[in-house]
């Protein structure tokens, strides 16, 4: 079982135009919504992948009700904290060059609704017959503490659960701290959270290592189109390369990495095929209609397409 769980959720909206023109009117061709923030993503990719994922987090308003619908449309089983302010909507913008260009609103959160949700997560965590895998996705609401995640990461702990999460800055260096079991920043997290330069692999691996020293007990950094570099539990450093693809957008692209690790690691793949999986999960989501919309066989077709290696 999987524990996505959103602090920050969203409606994604990817909207589709010829060029964006900066002050001035645009008309989209298209425009579609779907759930989103980065757990529900997550979640998006579990379900594709053939798990039964739960996502938990907080949802208020008409947009809310959009996020829990769409999520229960996809087959997600949903655990909803409810909120005085509507869920936010975060922007797409696709331009027919390939350019993408991402708005994304705050969400907010009042004193109470945080407290409302550790006693959620607490009493899901308490009435499960199996631990589930918990997946702390996305950035945080306003009125959340920085350290928000160490206190959750460790309250997993708590009732035996492993922990996986993708944050960025203070929440993802106070993250680290709760020593979670996996840890997937991409590049600029990375570089932000080291102030280092990842240019190659083998920067990459240095600085996989520190964070690691940081607290998680293993982890993965993305490198876009320039692959994935995941340093696992049993102390190997394995390189996953990307495939060249006609891409839509890559926004997502992490989130459906992670949820390959998690489905991998549940379902105990060798670490070669671990990251392949999740390899192949970023890079299908490049191809995908939206963030963590990937095809089932697209998953499946380029996992044959990337190729695997250890870095000494
Ligand atoms: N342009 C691309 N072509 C092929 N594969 C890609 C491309 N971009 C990303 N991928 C695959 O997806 C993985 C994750 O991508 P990336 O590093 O962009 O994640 P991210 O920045 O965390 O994304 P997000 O936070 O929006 O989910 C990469 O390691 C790679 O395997
Ligand atoms: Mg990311």
């Amino acid at each position: 079982m999987f524990l996505c769980v959103s602090l920050n959720p969203a409606i994604d909206k990817r909207l589709r135009l010829e060029r964006l023109r900066v002050g001035d009117v645009n008309r989209v061709r298209k425009a579609c919504p779907s759930p989103g923030g980065k757990a529900a993503h997550v979640a998006m990719v579990l379900r594709t992948l053939g798990a039964d994922p739960m996502w938990l987090g907080f949802a208020g308003g008409a947009t809310g009700k959009q996020l829990i619908e769409g999520l229960k449309e996809l087959s997600i089983r949903v655990h909803e904290i409810p909120t005085s302010a509507s869920t936010r909507t975060n922007l797409e913008i696709v331009e027919d060059d390939g350019g993408v260009t991402e708005i994304l609103e705050p969400g907010r959160i009042t004193d109470d609704e945080l407290p409302r949700c550790e006693r959620t997560l607490r009493e899901v965590l308490g009435q499960a017959t199996e631990q589930p895998t918990v997946i702390f996705s996305g950035s945080l609401p306003e009125g959340a503490p920085p350290d928000i995640y160490k206190t959750l990461i460790e309250l997993a702990h708590e009732f035996g659960s492993r922990v996986f999460v993708d944050t960025s800055g203070d929440p993802f260096k106070f993250a680290l701290a709760g020593k979670p079991d996996f840890v997937k920043p991409n590049r600029s997290e990375a570089e932000s959270w080291s102030r280092q330069t990842i240019d190659n692999p083998a920067s990459a691996k240095r600085i996989i290592g520190a964070i690691l020293n940081a607290g998680p007990a293993a982890g993965a950094i993305s490198l876009g189109s320039a692959g994935l570099i995941w340093h696992s539990i049993n102390g190997d450093t394995l390189f996953a390369a990307a495939p060249q693809l006609s891409v839509q957008s890559c926004v997502g692209s992490g989130d459906s990495t992670l949820a390959g690790f998690a489905f991998a690691s549940q379902q105990r793949l060798s670490p070669a095929e671990a990251v392949r999986l999740a390899a192949a999960c970023g890079s299908a989501n490049c191809l995908a209609p939206g963030p963590g919309r990937a095809r089932a066989e697209d998953i499946a077709s380029l996992k044959d397409k990337i190729s695997v290696g250890t870095l000494a």
